[in-house]
């Protein structure tokens, strides 16, 4: 946590800009190829008077677009620099809403306070699954939604082991036992895990998982990321969504 915490510091500087045109915009798109909201379908219809937590909001741009479609978001982030830009931001586009500087493994807020949780490549990829996960269960009220974003399986196992170098076309580690992850040339920690094993997770919290989403760019989209190549992408899932409810 305090690795990712440090990484995130150093890192803030570039992605203000980025975060400069997320906020600039209403229309959300999603994930490294900028995925039109109208194609994914991610956010719930019905967000006005929602009271909403982005566990690891960096510069804060999913929370203004629910603040604009009527919720009551709150920002949590790990990382103090990338705070520094969302509170920037919001003086800029006059549209502020509380950030708290927190780690989503450990949110401090009362149990049953939210009726949506979301993360776009925050706590969802950053966080242990099984710390953030049965947090964001406890501070969702009864018949509230989970929605995150984050890697495929398959762009996870294709990878090579240096940091920055685009998915391949075959294997490189097995998938049993994935789970945490450091990339060579970084300090930082990343999780991951299969399918099986998160919806036994997400169902041990509480939840009926409602949707997995696997996003897929247009033939013609650009990213700044390196992930993987637009013909990788339009081959296989390099990201993917999850929707789940709290059942009890
Ligand atoms: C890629 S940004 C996500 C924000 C935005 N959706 C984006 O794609 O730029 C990842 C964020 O997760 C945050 N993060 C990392 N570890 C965290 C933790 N333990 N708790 C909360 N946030 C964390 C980082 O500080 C960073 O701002």
């Amino acid at each position: 946590m305090l690795r990712n915490r440090s990484a995130w510091d150093e890192w803030a500087t570039g992605y203000a800009d980025p975060g400069l045109r997320s906020w600039s915009t209403d229309e959300p798109s999603w994930g490294i190829w900028g995925i039109p909201e109208e194609q994914v379908r991610l956010l719930p219809p019905d967000l006005a008077g929602r009271d909403t937590v982005e566990l690891g909001c960096g510069t804060g741009y999913v929370s203004a677009w629910l603040a604009r479609r009527g919720a009551r978001p709150i920002g949590l982030d790990n990382s103090a620099a990338q705070l520094a830009t969302a509170r920037r931001l919001q003086n800029e586009f006059g549209l502020r809403f509380p950030l708290l500087q927190a780690s989503a493994e450990r949110v401090p807020c009362a149990d049953a306070t939210f009726d949506l949780v979301i993360s776009e490549y925050g706590a969802s990829i950053w966080c242990d699954p099984y710390a953030w996960i049965p947090e964001a269960a406890r501070v969702l009220r009864p018949g509230g939604q989970l929605i995150f974003l984050v890697n495929s399986v398959q762009l996870v196992l294709t990878l090579p082991e240096e940091d920055d170098l685009p998915a391949t076309e075959s294997l490189q580690r097995p998938f049993f036992g994935m789970h945490r992850f450091q990339w060579l040339g970084t300090d930082s920690v990343e999780f991951h895990i299969g399918h099986g094993d998160m919806i036994r997770l997400l169902r041990r919290c509480g939840f009926e998982v409602e949707d997995l989403i696997e996003l897929r760019p247009a033939p013609d989209a650009t990213t700044r990321h390196t992930l993987a190549s637009l013909e990788w992408a339009r081959q296989w899932p390099c990201e993917e969504v999850w929707k789940a409810r709290k059942t009890h």
